[in-house]
């Protein structure tokens, strides 16, 4: 069966569109509407690989569906689970349904369901099965086929890394990796990138061997994330910001990801691996580059890696880290008004695990724009409240013309871009207080996203696989930028694990008194979110 008019239609307007996206970024000198125009991705279908994993639950297929819902997928769409159930394609949909329904952002719509439900597909297998790789490349044909793919196959590896080597090989040995004239393939590649530096090297070893580079996407989903595009916006369209975004007017910065949950089930994944390699080496120290990046030359991925590259390159770790570094490990508590388990006595964890739950570090950026400026990291689970968010703290004014009582309320003027929730900046300064002869105290300025524009905020998954789907590289790390990040974590983590168990802190409580005593050396102390 061919494709019918309307799908060739589609995948033609498609195809124009995903060009214009490509040089959006690249030529800031385009006509500004063209922006607005929705980018569609042309052709495709997406495999995944770990289709019945949490994330594919909750985060995969509910984007798959939204960016259906949203007009951002072409009309032959195909998506393939791979996995070890022995499903029908029937049961697998009724699988998906299920979870685009559970966790879809916009409304469910039938119509939608329908059309993406044509092009499901399911493949039983196990990673070492061949055969399975043959009936996937099968698969794949009668996609194109049938549904108009055009050869065009993105494979999402949401597996451990563990497994990235046996699936890459074999979807080399069945023919599947290759991009070849007008058909392309690529792969998307779950966090953790590697374990420490070295096993990042090897893992890049082996995928490249299969995959081309610019094959590869490298997801790190905080980068899909709305706010943290915005700090771009905030930085490099504003005037106000740029001239007092450094080591003259800036004293310290603060970049704090706090989660409330604990571990869940995620014992398997998470125990060994810890907070710091779990998401400050990837999620924070992009956070922290993008913060202290110089304006890249242009929003393309060759531009936006060079800065990022260049600030990583920068970064000097204390001399001393017991001094300047933090582990904890939450203990049991209250999360609200419920009563919480301790790491140690979460399911899957034994008891003398040392693992860290809560995290932080000072590094320092070796430039003249930085210089003596600390960059404080931290984050941690069972923390207070859920939320992530980077503060610039201000150098207090050189003189205050006030009585010394006038300003005892005054603290340090600060930027704070909120990530998440309640996704927006705050500015804080001092303000006379209202009466009195000059009484000077801390106020607040705030843009909230949810209250300035009507569009909510798409999910970084939803960006992140289009971006995939239309070639558009700009949001994924690249592979020097990881090793980067490994170059600066892995002699904290050798340290680490030097120390037995981490300081334990109470569930719903701010981290362990080690992280406020790290600040403290410093004269500075934690925002309180
Ligand atoms: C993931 C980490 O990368 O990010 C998780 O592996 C963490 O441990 C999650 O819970 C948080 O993501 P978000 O988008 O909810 O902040």
């Amino acid at each position: 069966m061919g494709t019918s008019g309307n799908e060739q239609y589609s995948a033609q307007r498609s195809t124009a569109a995903d060009q214009q996206t490509a040089s959006a970024w690249s030529n800031p000198l385009r006509d500004p509407r063209d922006l607005r125009m929705p980018r569609v991705a042309g052709p495709c279908s997406l495999v995944i690989f770990g289709v019945t994993g949490d994330l594919a639950k909750k985060k995969l297929l509910p984007a798959v569906y939204d960016l259906a819902n949203r007009g951002l997928l072409p009309a032959g769409f195909g998506l393939i689970g791979f996995g070890r159930r022995q499903w029908d394609n029937e049961e697998f949909a009724n699988f998906a349904k299920e979870n685009m329904k559970a966790h879809c952002r916009t409304p469910f719509n039938e119509k939608t369901w329908e059309h993406l439900h044509d092009g499901m597909r399911f493949v039983t297998g196990t990673f070492d099965d061949s055969e399975a790789f043959t009936r996937l490349s099968d698969t794949v044909s009668e996609l194109d086929r049938d549904r108009g793919t055009r050869g065009n196959h993105a494979f999402y590896m949401s597996v451990p890394p563990r497994d990235f080597p046996l699936v890459s090989k074999q979807l080399a040995d069945s023919g599947l990796s290759h991009s070849t004239e007008g058909a392309w393939r690529r792969v998307i590649i779950e966090k953790p990138f590697g374990h420490d530096l070295a096993s990042a090297k090897e893992l890049d070893r082996v995928v490249s061997e299969v995959f081309e580079p610019d094959s590869v996407f490298r997801i790190d989903h905080y980068l899909g994330k709305e706010t943290v595009q915005n700090l771009l916006a905030l930085r490099f369209a504003n005037t106000m910001f740029e001239p007092v975004w450094n080591a003259n007017y800036v004293s310290h910065v603060q970049i704090t990801m706090a989660e409330d949950i604990g571990i869940g089930g995620r014992a398997g994944y998470y125990d060994g691996i810890g907070a710091a390699r779990d998401v400050i080496q990837n999620h924070l120290i992009q956070l922290m580059a993008l913060t202290a990046m110089e304006e890249p030359v242009s929003f393309s991925a060759g531009d936006l890696t060079a800065e990022k590259r260049k600030v990583l390159s920068a970064v000097r770790l204390p001399k001393n880290l017991a001094e300047h570094t933090a582990r904890g490990q939450y203990s049991a508590g209250w999360q609200g008004s419920d009563k919480v388990l301790g790491y140690l006595d979460e399911k899957g964890i034994s008891r003398d695990s040392t693992t860290e739950t809560y995290a932080a570090i000072r590094l320092d950026v070796d430039t003249r724009r930085w210089a003596g400026v600390p960059f404080y990291l931290r984050t941690g689970k069972r923390l207070g409240k859920r939320v992530t968010e980077i503060a610039v703290a201000f150098k207090p004014a050189p003189h205050l013309p006030f009585e010394t009582t006038a300003t005892r309320e005054l603290g340090a003027n600060a930027v704070v871009i909120r990530v998440q929730p309640d996704e927006g900046v705050t500015i804080r300064f001092g303000a006379k207080v209202p009466g009195t002869a000059m009484e000077v105290r801390d106020v607040s300025m705030d843009f909230s996203y949810g209250r300035s524009f009507t569009e909510a905020s798409p999910e970084a998954y939803e960006r992140l696989i289009l971006d995939v789907l239309l070639g558009d590289p700009p949001l994924f790390p690249t592979t020097e930028e990881v090793n980067l990040s490994w170059n600066i974590l892995d002699p904290i983590e050798d340290y680490w694990s030097t120390l037995g168990q981490p300081q334990p802190y109470r569930a719903g409580t701010w981290g362990p008194a080690q992280a406020d005593e790290m600040l403290a050396r410093d004269g500075n102390h934690w925002r309180m979110p």
